[in-house]
């Protein structure tokens, strides 16, 4: 019996990565988390109770009492949960309290996971490992064009500041930082449109699934 494959999706911010992931998990018929959600809430968590998300006991003590409905919310977006989501994944012990529900989300069927350390901590077996990425200006405008189209729009240059912060932030933290593993099919999306992108990730997948 071969087992369920694993598709770990990894890559910065607004490099394309959600829609692909989502896209993958349709085409291959796979359960999909968006790890992202995971931090997001845990920030979130920690901004409602007046606590600094970088503080690690408030930042573990939220990432311990996370229940699943917490990254149902429809406010884990925006500039501060952005940046709270950011902090709070630095901090090793909360990582480490996420680790297991992420393990155990593909654990029955497999799953296509998207992140920043799929590939690299969560599952390095997986079956399939793409980084997803793209130009700094490429993401803040589409990320600038998202915020538009949910009726909150932001400056472009802000829009870019934050991200450049935030990519700093989770490439250069000691736990888990954003890198492609070493056996990860790159797929730089700047010149691609979605269905090109989603074309070639699911070439590259299939390889992998062959293999
Ligand atoms: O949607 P976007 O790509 O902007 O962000 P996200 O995937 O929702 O992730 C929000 C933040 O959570 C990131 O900036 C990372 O700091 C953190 N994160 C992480 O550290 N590890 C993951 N597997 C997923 C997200």
């Amino acid at each position: 019996m071969s087992r369920k494959p694993i598709i770990a999706i990894d890559g910065p911010s607004a490099a394309g990565k959600g829609t692909l992931a989502r896209r993958l998990a349709a085409e291959f018929g796979l359960p999909y988390l968006d790890t992202g959600l995971l931090y997001r809430a845990v920030g979130r968590r920690v901004l409602d109770a007046g606590e600094d998300p970088s503080d690690a006991d408030a930042a573990t003590r939220a990432a311990q009492a996370l229940q699943p409905e917490d990254t149902q919310r429809d406010d884990l977006r925006g500039p501060a949960a952005d940046a709270a989501s950011s902090m709070v994944a630095a901090i090793p012990s909360v990582r480490a309290a996420l680790l297991a529900f992420q393990r155990n989300f593909a654990a029955a069927n497999g799953a296509v996971l998207d992140g920043r350390d799929i590939g690299t901590v969560i599952f390095p077996d997986a079956t399939a490992k793409l980084f997803i990425t793209a130009s700094p200006v490429e993401r803040a405008h589409r990320r600038w064009l998202e915020l538009q189209q949910k009726g909150t729009p932001a400056d472009l240059t802000t829009v870019q500041a934050d991200m450049q912060a935030r990519d700093e932030r989770d490439s250069k933290r000691g736990a888990a930082p954003l890198t492609a593993a070493a056996d990860a099919f790159v797929l730089d999306t700047t010149n691609l449109d979605a269905d090109a992108a989603f074309a070639a990730a699911v070439a590259a997948v299939k390889t992998r699934l062959r293999g």
